[in-house]
């Protein structure tokens, strides 16, 4: 059964380590995420964005099949299926179509119209087994459509969210979603320790988790980043382990031309680049309770 997000990040804070977001693609991305998650005894989120929801026929579609691998894959670590970047009606869609997490990305929206329409999603959502993300600053990066320059988050607004009661908290750092340019400067860690300060314990999400270094990966753990995204790099290996397939000819041998034969070897690199993440994060171990 799906569970929130809420009870595996707060145990993340208290733990000092983050639980990865993955997002997900398509059955074979799933069945991956969760293969490695299992193996790894890890609790997991997995990202759903409105484009990979329409590609994949709909937030019903993707609920439905989750909920089904679940079952027949056994799976016994915490999942949660979580909206990423939504839309204050596409986070009303995905809480009707059976998603336990969802995150409104009001960042793009004047502060006052992100805070009231957060309101009323941590109303909607109170008492219910169900996590709200909110977003404060826009992350850097181009993706499914959502452009930002990467501002820094202002920490009063950090805190105005935060007190709202909502189950986590997405604050632009520096970081970019997509592959990092050579002259990134890095997180600002400095930001990160006033937003920590102000708003205590509540767990902060780290956007654009592909290609950050581990030790400010790490150093971002230590500071109350309980949530990392991770989405490129998955893309990254899938393609580049599918590419050597036909490299090599593989398409080739009997039968090779089988979508099953192709996409297997992205789908070993999916699992191995999820397990390596969730090392990297420290949440292997970390299923230990369902809520
Ligand atoms: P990357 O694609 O950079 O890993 O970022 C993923 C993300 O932040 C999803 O919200």
């Amino acid at each position: 059964m799906l569970v929130s997000a809420k009870g595996m990040l707060d145990k993340a804070v208290a733990g000092k380590y983050a639980v990865g977001q993955f997002n997900i693609n398509n059955l074979e991305w799933t069945k991956a995420v969760l293969t490695a998650s299992n193996e790894m005894n890890s609790p997991v989120i997995l990202g759903v964005s409105s484009g990979a929801g329409k590609y994949m026929c709909g937030f019903k579609t993707v609920a439905n099949m989750v909920n089904a691998m679940l079952d027949t894959m056994n799976i016994s670590v915490p999942v949660a299926l979580h909206l990423d970047h939504g839309t204050y009606d596409a986070a009303l869609d995905a809480i009707d179509a059976g998603f336990s997490s969802i995150m409104f990305d009001g960042s793009s929206l004047p502060f006052e119209e992100n805070l009231e329409k957060t309101k009323y999603l941590v109303n909607l959502t109170a008492g219910k087994s169900l996590s709200l993300e909110a977003e404060v600053g826009g992350i850097g990066g181009e993706e499914d459509g959502h452009t930002s320059m990467g501002e820094v988050a202002d920490v009063n607004e950090c805190k105005t969210i935060a007190d709202l009661g909502v189950s986590c908290l997405a604050a632009g750092i520096g970081n970019i979603h997509g592959v990092y340019p050579d002259n990134w400067p890095g997180l600002r860690f400095d930001v990160l320790e006033e937003i920590k300060k102000a708003v205590g314990d509540m767990p902060l999400v780290l956007h654009g988790g592909t290609g950050i270094p581990e030790d400010q990966i790490k150093k971002a753990i230590s500071l109350g980043v309980a949530k990392i995204n991770v989405n490129t790099e998955c893309q990254i290996v899938f393609t580049d382990a599918v590419r050597k397939y036909f490299e090599e000819g593989l398409d080739n041998r009997p039968k090779g031309f089988d979508p099953r034969k192709v996409l297997a070897p992205g789908y070993d690199a999916i699992v191995e680049k999820v397990k390596e993440k969730i090392v990297e994060f420290g949440s292997d171990n970390k299923a230990c309770y369902k809520e």
